[in-house]
Order: structure tokens, then sequence, then C-alpha cells
């Protein structure tokens, strides 16, 4: 596990692009496991900049998202597809039928995942994962349990998440309560994996997920099994991580 430690959050979203598109220069047909959330945006805009100066081109990529609100159509704009469109996907020359996030509203919850699940090894896997963390330690969408779920898989959110995630909804009514996730078995199984987290409301779950015991009470820590994860973190998420 490598960790980049950053100065604040521009300098993460840079830095964590530049290894993104290094990933896509050496290999322009490589398949790209993208994350939403506020962590990535910053990264997201440093691409769309580099693909306006001429730098990267991404006609070649394909890409799969780690997750999606199960029952929230494409058109809604808390839906992923949505915010993948809106910040990254119409910014840049991707192809659009190379753009894959599982299918919210596919009712038949053991039908999309199997679907996507099958889908990605068809691509012979993730070439870079990127994700980001949640304050409990999740990853996609995969909290806290008593035992690492391992593929594509339909999760009911946590009270901690749902009140996370709130700030993006009219109320925590309208949240939706379950969601499809890459399983952390799907995760794993990408050739490289980028996390990139920011802000001291993070350091604790980072100082526990990085530095802790490897647990499904902290999903993010089976990363530490991982040969090959780089951390891209700002100073605030460090601050709490043992010296
Ligand atoms: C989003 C995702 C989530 C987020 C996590 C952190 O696709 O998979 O695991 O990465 O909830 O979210 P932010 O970045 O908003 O703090």
């Amino acid at each position: 596990m490598r960790i980049i430690a950053t100065k604040d959050y521009t300098d993460m979203s840079r830095k964590a692009a530049n290894i993104i598109a290094a990933q896509i220069i050496t290999k322009p047909e490589c398949v790209l496991g993208l994350a939403t959330g506020s962590s990535p945006i910053g990264t997201y805009d440093n691409l769309v900049s580099m693909y306006e100066n001429g730098d990267l081109d991404f006609s070649g990529i394909t890409t799969v998202n780690l997750d999606e609100y199960k029952g929230l159509t494409r058109d809604n704009d808390q839906s992923y597809y949505y915010f993948m469109h809106e910040h990254l996907f119409d910014r840049v020359n991707i192809d659009p039928e190379r753009t894959n996030v599982p299918n919210g509203m596919e009712e038949d919850a053991e039908k999309e995942c199997k679907r996507y699940e099958e889908f990605i090894k068809s691509l012979g896997g993730v070439d870079l994962q990127l994700l980001g963390l949640g304050h409990n330690g999740h990853i996609g969408f995969n909290e806290p349990a008593p035992a690492f779920d391992k593929e594509t898989h339909c999760v009911d959110l946590t009270e901690s998440t749902i009140e996370a995630n709130k700030r993006f909804f009219a109320s925590a009514d309208d949240v939706p309560r379950q969601a499809y996730t890459m399983g952390i078995g799907t995760i794993m199984r990408a050739k490289k994996i980028l996390l990139v987290v920011s802000g001291e409301d993070k350091a604790e779950i980072v100082a526990k997920a990085f530095f802790g015991d490897v647990t499904p009470d902290v999903p993010a820590s089976i990363l530490q099994m991982h040969p090959d994860v780089t951390i891209v973190a700002d100073a605030a998420a460090l601050s709490k991580i043992p010296r």
C-alpha cells in the first residue's frame, strides 16, 4: 500500500488525475472502475482539463461504475448515472456505449447483479479502480457487515450512509433505501486501486482502515491485502495516522 500525502483537496485531485492519466496513456484501451461522491469530483475536473488541453484521449477506454441507487431513473439528478455524465462522460470524448453504471431501474436485483458481475468479467477485469471512502469505512456501498460481500449485490443502506447522503436530497425520506454495488471481491480483483480521501472528518476512518485490523466491520481495511493500492490523501485526512 502506497500513501501519497497531499496538501489539500486541490493537490489530491491533481495527483489522482495524473495517476489515472498515466493509466490511460500507457493503456489507451483500459477498463477504468469509477466512483461518485464528492471525493473524486476534483479528479474528474482535472481529467477534463487534460482532455481539453489535448493531453488525454478517452476514445478507447471502457468504464464500469461501482454502484447505483436502486429505483432512481437515469435522469434523476441524484442518480450516479446522472452524476457521471455531469462530471465526466459528457465533457470528454468517451464513447457513451462503453460507459457502464449498474441499472438502478432493474427491479430484479438478482438478475441485475449477476449481469453486472459477468459483464465486468467479460471485459477481462478492471485495470484501475477509483474509490472514495465512507465515514464508516464503506467502499462502493459495501457497508460494515459480519462478512465481506464478494460479488455485485443489492444492499440495504445503513442509517449512517442515509444520513451522510441526505444532503443531496430534499429530505432523508427521499434517500433510496437500497443500492446495487460491486462487491468487495469485485473491487479486490481490480489490477490497481486508487483511493482518494480528504478532510478531517475522514481522519479517524483512514487510521482505522489502513492502520488497524483487517475486518468486515471496516470494509476498506481489506485493501491492505491488495497488491497494488495507492491512497492519495490530504493532510487533514492523514492527521490521525500513527507516526
Ligand atoms: C460512490 C461510492 C461511495 C463514496 C463514499 C465517500 O460511488 O462508492 O463509497 O466513495 O461514500 O463519499 P464522499 O466522497 O462523498 O465522501
